[in-house]
């Protein structure tokens, strides 16, 4: 057996998001509740409220977008809303829409704004998941309850991903820095830390690899990559 994975990584695919949305939506309308807005939190909530919209025929969509900081005296994560306006929604029933629920702080700041800066009639949290034993709060209704934490790659985030987990090898992994690697090397320290394989990323891992390089983090040697500034 492979040994664990510094990193557990789950590759969701967009079928499973789409069933796990269509799950999500069940669940709320068993409920008996209907929201007459949905509020996705920017970004990850996006593409999970919009399937909402249309299994829940919800017309008015709007977003909140949340910001991680790291705090630089504290090296915490903070987080914080950008681009905070107002509104007055005293009159609807509000479903706010992440994707995921992890520590939670994301969706309490944005929970309390929108309560305190659009005083909706009502207001409810949906995710797609929800991991139990770190959140600091539980939705009123997820699909999925996860009780060990995994990084799940969503398919929105395939490049973004993809890329910070190369760089973190070549900035961590004592056999890769300061080296050059093959690339063949690579995908095999790559499937040791995330346990999932390179292949299964299909045109991501070529693509994250040429963005890389543009960026200037890796260069393209002779024989392989090799770090430049990670
Ligand atoms: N965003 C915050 N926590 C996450 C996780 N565990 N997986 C995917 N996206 C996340």
């Amino acid at each position: 057996m492979a040994a664990k994975p510094k990193v557990p990584v789950k590759l969701v695919s967009w079928d499973e998001i789409v069933e796990w949305s269509r799950g999500l939506a069940s669940r709320i309308e068993e409920s008996g509740w209907k929201p007459d807005v949905i509020v996705a939190v920017a970004r990850g909530g996006y593409v999970p409220a919009r399937l909402l919209c249309d299994f829940l025929d919800v017309t008015d969509l709007l977003s909140v977008q949340s910001q991680h900081w790291v705090e630089a005296a504290r090296m915490a994560e903070k987080a914080i809303l950008k681009f905070p306006y107002k509104l007055d929604l005293s009159d609807l029933k509000v479903l706010l829409v992440d994707d995921i629920v992890d520590t939670g702080d994301t969706l309490i700041l944005a929970k309390d704004f929108i309560a305190r800066e659009w005083t909706p009639k009502d207001l409810k949290i949906a995710a797609l998941q929800w991991i139990s034993p770190v959140a600091k709060i539980k939705p009123d209704y997820y699909y999925i309850e996860v009780k060990e934490w995994i990084w799940f790659q969503y398919p929105w985030t395939r490049l973004e991903d993809t890329m910070q987990f190369i760089t973190r090898i070549f900035r961590e992994d004592e056999r890769v820095k300061g080296k050059i690697i093959r690339e063949d090397e690579l995908k095999s320290v790559f499937k040791e830390w995330y346990g999932i394989e390179p292949e299964s990323l299909g045109f991501y891992w070529d693509m994250a690899l040429e963005k890389l390089a543009a960026k200037g983090v890796l260069e393209r040697v002779e024989g392989g990559f090799k770090a430049v500034k990670v």
